[in-house]
């Protein structure tokens, strides 16, 4: 019998490229499982937070991911919500300040290679949209179609600017650019698994484009490609 390969589509790119959005959006039109890998991350930071653990101690926080008890699932009202153990903890997952951490804690070999075995496990059928900084390049490399999803800085900035607005959360626009170009310059020199586009990697510039036409266009290249293999 043949053995059937689940098919998995990356998406990766800097912070505010709107790769979250549209592997959603994707994975609800595939009808396919969805891997927030960030997610990972700010849940390490947050953990590590909690426990006093410094954002620099590999060791430690290695330890602490791989005994980290994690879960994704959605409320009666159709929300998706991220539990640490039994806490329903994606309220405090998603501020500027978890992020912040993700992206210290994410340097670390230790912790990186301890959510390998977490983030593959997430591939199961029908199929798996993964968006990330390393998904196509280490996690999921012989995936189906990948995607580096960008957008100008000044645009990514805009947007994760009208994203906290709408949650009535107000940060200044000016602090909040110092901040995502602090982060696209750690994720994208940190020495191991960095963000950078795999050879075969599709990639996209988002900056005029509505988040339709970006879902359109990276499900029409998952129907190309299911239609080649
Ligand atoms: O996508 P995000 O903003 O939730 O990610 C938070 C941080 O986590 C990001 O700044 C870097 C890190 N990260 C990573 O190193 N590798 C991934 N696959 C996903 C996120």
């Amino acid at each position: 019998m043949a053995v059937q390969t689940v098919p998995v589509v990356t998406i990766d790119g800097p912070s505010g490229s709107g790769k979250g959005t549209i592997a959603r959006r994707v994975a609800q039109a595939l009808g396919w499982h969805l891997l927030d890998s960030g997610a990972l991350y700010r849940l390490v930071a947050l953990a590590a937070a909690r426990r006093g653990i410094s954002q620099d101690d590999d060791a430690a926080l290695g330890a602490l991911a791989a005994e980290m008890r994690v879960r994704f699932d959605s409320n009666d009202a159709g929300e998706e919500r991220i539990w640490l153990g039994n806490e329903d903890v994606t309220d405090e997952v998603r501020t500027e300040d978890c992020g912040r951490g993700a992206s210290r804690v994410a340097v670390m070999p230790a912790v990186r290679q301890a959510l390998v075995g977490l983030q593959e496990s997430f591939r199961r059928m029908p199929g798996l949209v993964a968006d990330g900084r390393d998904m196509g390049t280490r996690i999921f490399p012989q995936a189906q179609v990948k995607v580096f999803l960008t957008a100008s800085p000044s645009e990514r900035a805009k947007r994760r600017h009208k994203q906290l607005k709408d949650k009535g959360i107000d940060v200044s626009l000016p602090a909040l650019s110092r901040d995502i170009e602090a982060r696209d310059k750690r994720d994208s020199e940190r020495s191991i698994d960095p963000l950078r586009p795999a050879d075969d990697a599709r990639e996209l510039d988002s900056s005029k484009l509505t988040i339709d036409e970006v879902s359109q266009l990276v499900l029409d290249w998952v129907g190309e490609r299911c239609k080649e293999s």
